[in-house]
């Protein structure tokens, strides 16, 4: 979480540093800060609670502040709370200022030994004991550079950090350890960013630095070292995003752009790896024939929404006689194993840095599991970058926290896995031209879905009062009803539960009553019937429905159940279709509720650490 910029130029960098942290909101929104050396080689620091409109606003009110050297920071607290004490740039002294992204774990000992030294804290964080090592660094007659590089070796943790300082106005150092960071290169000017997307307006020409990396940028110089100090070529990478697709458009939010875009997202991520009537196993990578004849079960890896996307594919999988297990990642992480042989394990992630599922594959790894695969939105990320095989979702970038586009395409990208192994297995060539030609309809399908968006702008009306709500979903649809919940309890705050429809009578029918709406997906496949009966369970005790059908169920609408008709697919890829309606949902109660649709309370998108 967190987010970080920073500058060396031969202009004032000032605009450039805010607007980068504008697009890297999404990361945290709790405080933000920035640090400048200023024209007499002074730091000038501002830092405010809140978004950044609001760091802005404390800018308006210095409009001296300027510099060409500088970094910035959008913070989602840790260590403290979000007050203007916490927020970053943190200082040591008056000369010296840092950003972090990540968490010190041994902040504690060295707060401690700090502490005994005579330091005196002005924050509750764990960053600040950084900047103090450093600055004990400098005062013995390192440099910057020598400074940080001897200062990393005494943390512990996972963390991104940038670093100026008075006494060397043109020099910016940062360094990365499990925490993402990249340096833009523009002409006769350098940057620092967590991603590249806070870059775009300046630069398209970016390092990706390697886990352990080391940057000093000096002037116009530009060294990268490893976690030993050695001197390192990384290649030059120009990003193929444009700075349009982080804008929102004509949207209103951008969550509300994602689920638009996401039959384009569909039909890109489809594009170049299907022919007429077949998958195409390279783009998997060079070595996908070889992994996939060799695996005999698959361990999917995910967190979140993206753990939603694994649930479904376990159905997708064990149908074609694949052995399938799914965890969270961070449970998987920190639990002993009975390692299967023969088990390529698969890692989901729309960022490709979300630490929990980072760690859980180094474990998997670890512990001698076999080959892994990832399915990721993020070029170049970490996840990407530890796997074995990749298949990039090609969703574009997704900045709204609530994840939509990316779990759409997880799920195209699991259908095509799916096909790959089930190709070892039961899968005929017949099959795999009919599930092929299902999932080019897809695109088409999703635009039909998205059509229903008046009709679920009224429903949502219902929901401005309401406390509670329960989705219901049986086999593929059971993880469609947990998606629907996540979604909405995370951007309408409303409390949501998902369960299996035919789990109810076990226990949570007892919850039934008016005030609490029940909402159901009911695809036409084999389960209708009993989803039927359990609806009818919950009719009989007072409950409200709400329910989104396949037209050919011929549900019809009945005292206390309101039926929304979806257009008829097949079993294949309902759950992507039926996923549609419910993020809609979700969207225009938060809009009637009135929270921050983008950005919502104490959450952020990506999720580094543990
Ligand atoms: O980037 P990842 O897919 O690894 O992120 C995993 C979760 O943090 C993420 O899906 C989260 O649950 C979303 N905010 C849900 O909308």
């Amino acid at each position: 979480m967190c987010g970080i910029v920073g500058a060396v130029a031969k202009r004032n960098i000032l605009p450039i540093l805010l607007n980068g942290l504008r697009k890297l909101e999404y990361r945290g929104y709790d405080s933000a800060g920035v640090a400048v050396v200023n024209a007499e080689d002074q730091i000038s620091r501002i830092r405010s609670v809140g978004k950044i409109i609001e760091l802005e606003k404390a800018l308006d009110r210095a409009p001296d502040i300027q510099g060409t050297t500088g970094i910035a920071h959008t913070r989602w607290a840790t260590h403290g709370p979000p007050t203007e004490s916490n927020a970053h740039p943190h200082m040591s002294g008056s000369r010296l200022a840092l950003v972090c992204n990540g968490i010190v774990e041994n902040h504690e000992s060295l707060r401690l030994a700090q502490k005994a030294k005579g330091f005196e804290f002005q924050s509750d964080t764990d960053t600040e004991v950084i900047v103090n090592e450093i600055y004990q660094h400098i005062a013995q007659g390192a440099d910057l550079l020598n400074a940080v590089k001897s200062t990393i070796k005494s943390l512990q943790g996972a963390f991104a950090i940038g670093v100026i300082s008075a006494d060397e106005p043109y020099r910016l150092v940062g360094a990365r350890r499990g925490s993402p960071l990249v340096v833009g290169v523009g002409k006769d000017e350098t940057f620092l960013a967590s991603d590249m997307s806070a870059l775009l307006s300046v630069t398209k020409d970016f390092f990706i630095l390697d886990d352990g990396d080391i940057v000093d940028i000096n002037g116009t110089n530009v060294t990268i070292m490893d976690q030993l100090g050695q001197p390192q070529q990384r290649q030059l990478k120009t990003s193929t995003l444009t700075a349009e697709s982080v804008e929102l458009g004509e949207h209103r939010h951008f969550m509300l752009k994602e689920i638009h875009e996401q039959s384009t997202a569909i039909a890109n991520t489809l594009e170049g790896r299907i022919t007429g009537t077949g998958l195409l196993e390279a783009s998997f990578g060079a070595d996908a024939t070889q992994v996939f004849d060799d695996t005999r079960a698959v361990q999917i890896i995910a967190c979140g929404t993206s753990y939603h996307a694994g649930l479904v594919a376990k159905y997708w999988f064990e149908e074609l006689g694949v052995p399938c297990q799914v965890e969270i990642a961070s449970e998987f992480r920190s639990r002993t194993h009975a390692v299967p042989d023969h088990c390529l394990v698969v890692t989901l992630s729309q960022s490709g840095e979300t630490i929990d599922t980072l760690s859980a594959l180094a474990e998997a790894k670890r512990i001698g599991y076999g080959s892994s695969l990832t399915i990721c939105n993020a070029p170049e990320s970490s996840l990407v970058r530890e796997s074995d095989l990749v298949l990039m979702t090609h969703a574009g970038p997704e900045i709204g926290v609530a994840s939509t586009k990316a779990f759409t395409t997880q799920l195209v990208a699991l259908r095509l896995l799916v096909i790959a192994l089930g190709r070892r297995r039961h899968l005929s060539m017949e099959h795999e031209a009919k599930l092929i030609a299902e999932l080019r309809e897809l695109p088409a399908k999703v635009d039909e879905a998205i059509k229903l968006e008046p009709i679920i702008k009224d429903i949502a009306e219902q929901f401005a009062d309401k406390h509670h709500t329960l989705f219901l979903g049986r086999g593929t649809h059971y993880p469609i009803a947990l998606e629907g919940a996540l979604k909405l309890k995370e951007i309408s705050y409303i409390h949501a539960e998902a369960y299996p429809a035919g789990e109810l009578k076990h226990g949570p029918l007892a919850l039934i009553d008016s005030d609490m709406p029940v909402i159901s997906v009911a695809p036409n496949d084999r389960l209708l019937d009993k989803l039927k009966a359990n609806i009818e369970e919950v009719r009989a005790r007072g409950g409200k429905l709400i329910v989104f059908a396949d037209v050919e169920t011929e549900m019809s609408e009945q005292k206390n159940l309101t039926v929304i008709n979806v257009a008829s697919v097949d079993s294949s890829i309902a759950p992507i279709i039926f996923t549609i309606p419910l993020q809609l949902l979700s969207y225009h109660v938060a809009l009637i509720k009135g929270t921050d649709v983008d950005k919502p309370r104490n959450l952020a998108k990506s999720v580094t650490v543990e």
